[in-house]
């Protein structure tokens, strides 16, 4: 149940859609926003006509430029050798290293002049002049296209700027690998960080161990879905041959994409170990859930030689300075519980298991560096003190790189906490698609900042970059990746690539975004549409209200309804502002539903209106703390079971945590009831965090999915929670919250958690 917050509810104004809208955007629409861009008069014509001349025609840049004008012109321009000392009569594409001596890496300066282009840059940098001219070009296939003049100076913020795909939990193959590195390199992110091994499966080939693809690149079943404490039963295998890798890593590096790849130690193992049983500390054949990861390598030295002799064929087939080693969420018992690794604790002299991982991912790091190779780790490996050369990625929050950089290592910032991991939910619409249980909405995204301000200026310069991470248990399918991923890589680029100054939201998701849409739909990939209101559900109380829902795709249109039905495109087409006068004590239900030109459909919104008379408060004074309780016996699925079921006991309760009840009862049911004491006359927003398990009431008054907004009057009002819990099956994971949990919203205030003894009296 999801109850919603009316105060954050928005109007936005009516927006004509156009194709004017780069031209009012101050970056031209170009993603990530340039350095500098200059306007100037007038436009450049491409047509079949214009020449292309390259310092090197052979470079990759430059054919990759070339067969985005065959594939995307239809246009099979001529490439010839520059030489300053010939002019051209026609218009002319230049692409040059030639007057880049003085950019900085990765910088590159792009000139527009009527007849001709100039892109000044060598490697990267020529590459991402071309990126940002071929931004310019209309989406349309028009055989002759117009391009604005114009000079763009411009180099990116950080050094580092990545993308992480796990392919253990779910496989992609090397063709939906390169999509998602061509989209990194449309928008200039430079890293590839490939997540090829962990709990659930190992997914490259390694010639002297062959069982870790034929043993633990398979897992038995999978626990997937809004079920998804039921695994489903089917085997699911994949895994790269070096020969893929070669070909993944020489592709990336076409594109100015570096792949680092990532094997996991010491921890998130268990496909390793399942392969090799040996290399745990106490060896357990039977691991076959698919879910565990907390499977340990022992610090042995036989497991030191195998990781050595797996880490030397990743040596070789990926060239990047880093290697990373994982190092995250290692669950030390099983070198707690063995015998080995305490007397190797001892014998080292170190202080705990933390200090082991630490001494596990020091001697890896030797190992590499003695190879030329650097570290990176999860910010875990800080625990029992850092690896010298060891480069930290952030992840947990901030708190990791900001200790490693104080204590001058470098860092990667990519916290779970704002917004960049993609595999989080992009709303809190319960029709999103299921993800990982936390929220990373796009804005937030956009808004990180990944230099922390606690950090002096020399600190700061250990921060070298900035990646999203996208984890794939909830994504089984190319369609959800991208969808994770889109448009949320946008917003990464900008952080990675763009200086401060330059970002502005506004513009970014109103006038920007557009183009790129379009720019999805015609290379066919799939993508979040965003919704015709930012806040998807919400309930309103009042009398008189106007619906302006918006879109800012290009021909998308907005279909809605007014029968509480989500809208299909045989509704209707929302052409002007909806205006709603509200007949006292009726609702209206305002749903909306954004369809782009190629048929892609956001979420459905919901509004409800209610011209709700305020409630007077009851007569209670006993103002006595706490709720009353009664316990229903039984093992519920669904909230209105509770209404059948026999009674158990009952008594009065000052928490709404059930930790007492759970310890005798361990499935069963619970309603509360008594009195909720509000400060003010207002409008009051309340709603819960949980999935199907609990329901609540105010004045009996049931608060419903999107329903949660209601106007009281100050004092006492009726309150009734009806709640149910069950124990999760052995092995698998619980399928509701141990409690109930309620938010109220007061007028002027944020979310507050309900907590019985607090504002609830019986
Ligand atoms: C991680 O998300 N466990 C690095």
């Amino acid at each position: 149940m999801r109850i919603t917050n009316a105060a954050l509810f928005l109007l936005f104004p009516v927006l004509l859609m156009n194709t004017a809208y780069a031209q009012d955007d101050p970056n031209l629409g170009i993603i990530p926003a340039p350095a500098s861009l200059v306007k100037s008069s007038g436009t450049f014509t491409f047509s079949k006509s214009t020449i292309i001349k390259a310092s090197q025609p052979n470079d990759k840049a430059v054919a990759l430029f070339k067969d985005f004008i065959l594939i995307n012109r239809g246009l099979n321009n001529k490439v010839i050798k520059y030489s300053p000392k010939t002019k051209g009569s026609g218009t002319q594409v230049v692409l040059t290293a030639r007057g880049s001596e003085a950019l900085p890496a990765e910088g590159y300066k792009l000139i527009i002049a009527p007849r001709k282009i100039t892109v000044i840059g060598k490697g990267a940098g020529l590459f991402y002049g071309i990126q940002t001219l071929i931004q310019l070009f209309p989406i349309d296939k028009v055989a002759t296209a117009n391009l604005p003049c114009l000079i763009i100076t411009d180099e990116p913020r950080f050094g580092y700027r990545g993308m992480m795909l796990d392919v253990s939990r779910h496989f992609f193959n090397v063709a939906q690998v390169k999509k998602v590195i061509d989209l990194m390199a449309f928008y200039k992110l430079n890293n590839f960080h490939w997540h090829l091994v962990d709990g659930v499966g190992w997914r490259i080939q390694i010639k002297k161990y062959p069982k870790l693809t034929e043993v633990g690149g398979t897992r038995l079943q999978t626990m997937f879905g809004s079920n998804r404490d039921w695994p489903d039963g089917l085997p699911y295998t994949g895994f790269y041959t070096q020969d893929e890798i070669r070909d993944v890593v020489k592709y990336a590096a076409d594109r100015f994409i570096n792949v680092v790849p990532e094997i996991e130690m010491p921890a998130h193992s268990d496909a390793a170990l399942r392969a090799y049983p040996e290399l745990m500390c106490t060896p357990d054949t039977s691991i076959k859930n698919p879910a565990r990861t907390t499977g340990i390598y022992c610090p042995t030295e036989e497991t030191f030689t195998f990781l050595e002799n797996v880490l030397t064929e990743v040596m070789d087939l990926f060239p990047s300075k880093y290697i990373h080693i994982g190092g995250d969420e290692a669950n030390k018992q099983p070198w707690k519980e063995s015998a080995f690794c305490q007397s190797l604790i001892k014998q080292l002299n170190l202080k705990d298991e933390n200090a082991l991982q630490s001494y596990f991912i020091q001697r890896i790091e030797k190992f590499l560096n003695s190879k030329g190779r650097s570290i990176i780790g999860w910010d875990e490996i800080l625990e029992g003190g850092l690896a010298p050369n060891a480069t930290v990625m952030s992840w947990t929050g901030e708190a990791g790189g900001i200790a490693a950089a104080q204590q001058k290592h470098n860092v990667i910032m990519t916290p779970q906490t704002t917004g960049l991991y993609f595999d989080h939910y992009q709303s809190r619409s319960p029709l999103e698609p299921v993800s990982f249980g936390r929220y990373a909405i796009f804005s937030e995204t956009y808004n990180y900042e990944p230099v922390p301000k606690v950090l002096t200026a020399e600190e700061k310069k250990y921060i070298i970059g900035v990646q999203g991470n996208l984890w794939t248990e909830y994504v089984p399918s190319v369609a959800k990746l991208q969808y994770q991923i889109l448009p949320r890589l946008f917003a990464l680029s900008e952080i990675a690539w763009s200086k401060p100054e330059k970002k502005d939201y506004k513009t970014f998701f109103e006038l920007r975004l557009a183009k790129h849409f379009e720019r999805l739909d015609a290379m066919h990939y799939n993508y979040r549409v965003p919704t015709a209101f930012d806040v998807i559900d919400t309930m309103m109380i009042g009398a008189q209200f106007t619906m302006e829902p918006k879109t800012f795709i290009p021909g998308a249109r907005i279909f809605y309804t007014l029968n509480g039905r989500d809208p299909l495109d045989t509704d209707l087409p929302y052409e002007a502002p909806v205006v709603f006068n509200i007949p006292p004590g009726e609702k209206r239900t305002f749903k909306t539903l954004v369809i782009t030109p190629s048929g892609r459909r956001s979420l459905p919104t919901s509004a409800v209106m209610f011209n709700q008379a305020p409630i007077t408060a009851t007569a209670y004074t006993a103002n006595n703390p706490g709720l009353k309780f009664t316990l229903v016996k039984g093992n519920f699925t669904s909230i209105d079971e509770l209404d059948y079921a026999p009674a158990d006991t009952s008594g009065i309760t000052k928490t709404l945590e059930t930790t007492e009840f759970r310890k005798t009862r361990p499935n069963s049911g619970i309603i509360y009831e008594g009195y909720i004491s509000v400060l003010t006359d207002g409008i009051y927003n309340f709603y819960t965090a949980t999935y199907n398990d609990t329901q609540l009431s105010i004045d009996n008054i049931k608060l419903n999915e999107n329903e949660g907004a209601i106007s009281l009057l100050k004092g006492y009002h009726k309150i009734k929670i009806k709640y149910f819990y069950n124990a999760p099956a052995v092995g698998v994971r619980r399928r509701n919250t141990p409690s109930p949990r309620i938010y109220m919203i007061a007028p002027g205030t944020v979310d507050k958690r309900l907590v019985a003894a607090d504002v609830l009296f019986n």
